[in-house]
């Protein structure tokens, strides 16, 4: 698992162009997956939210667009540019103006335990320097019955996995050369995507951190997963 500190330069290098990067790189769908963890979430009604590894804020703002204003939506990042990336979009989104964008530590989360009904993170845990200590400090806010929804990167079908490498070990760093200037930013995602756990993996580490249930749902021949996990 990769070092914080490593993991803090990469996001503040590439902060400015991350956007736009994440919108191509996914061919745009990584606003559509957002919006699905969205709608689930949305059946379980919470009044606390926290959108964690939240970066730029886009999971956060899609949360701020679909659930009533009574629901408290907090974004937290322990990458500063990131978060500022997160800051100016919403100084022109008046109706985003409640989300509170915090900097903190997802190994050290600084709420209380059982504080939380919903948590969501869209790629972050695969940049955990330590998956099971995020695993468990999320079980900590979680309040019983809560549920996290982790929208990430996963093992696809075994018969698109060699295309989707190459576009993986190939596409993405070029692509993301020319958007950002910083092809290294993007061969660390390509080989933090390589040995990430798949689905089955992935939910069985969480049933062993401590949640209850877990389910799993594969997006684009499962390369991507939403994995929803209950307290
Ligand atoms: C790929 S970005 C995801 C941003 C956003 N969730 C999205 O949907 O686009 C990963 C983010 O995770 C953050 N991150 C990684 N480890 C973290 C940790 N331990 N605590 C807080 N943030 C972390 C990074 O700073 C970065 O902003």
């Amino acid at each position: 698992m990769p070092e914080a500190a490593k993991v803090r330069g990469i996001f503040s290098s590439i902060a400015k162009r991350y956007d736009l990067a994440n919108r191509v790189i996914s061919c745009g769908q990584d606003t559509r997956w957002r919006r699905d963890v969205v709608r689930m979430l949305k059946a379980r009604n919470p009044a606390v939210v926290v959108d964690l590894a939240t970066g730029s804020g886009d999971l956060a703002f899609e949360l701020r667009r679909a659930l009533p204003e009574s629901v408290s939506i907090t974004g937290l990042d322990f990458c500063e540019p990131m978060l500022n990336e997160a800051r100016a979009k919403q100084a022109g989104r008046s109706w985003a103006a409640s989300i509170k964008f915090v900097r903190g530590d997802c190994m050290a989360l600084d709420m209380p335990d059982e504080s939380v009904d919903a948590l969501t993170i869209a790629w972050g845990l695969r940049n955990f320097e330590n998956r099971e200590q995020g695993l468990k400090e999320m079980l900590r806010v979680l309040k019983p019955g809560g549920v996290l929804y982790c929208l990430e990167a996963s093992q696809p079908y075994r018969w698109v996995r060699w295309p989707y490498y190459l576009y993986l070990n190939y596409g993405v760093p070029f692509m993301a050369w020319l958007l950002t200037g910083r092809k290294g930013a993007y061969d660390y995602l390509a080989s933090s995507i390589g040995s990430f756990p798949g689905r089955q993996e992935l939910g069985a580490q969480m049933l062993a951190a401590g949640f209850s249930k877990v389910r799993a749902y594969p997006r684009m021949f499962s390369s991507i997963a939403i994995h929803e996990a209950i307290k």
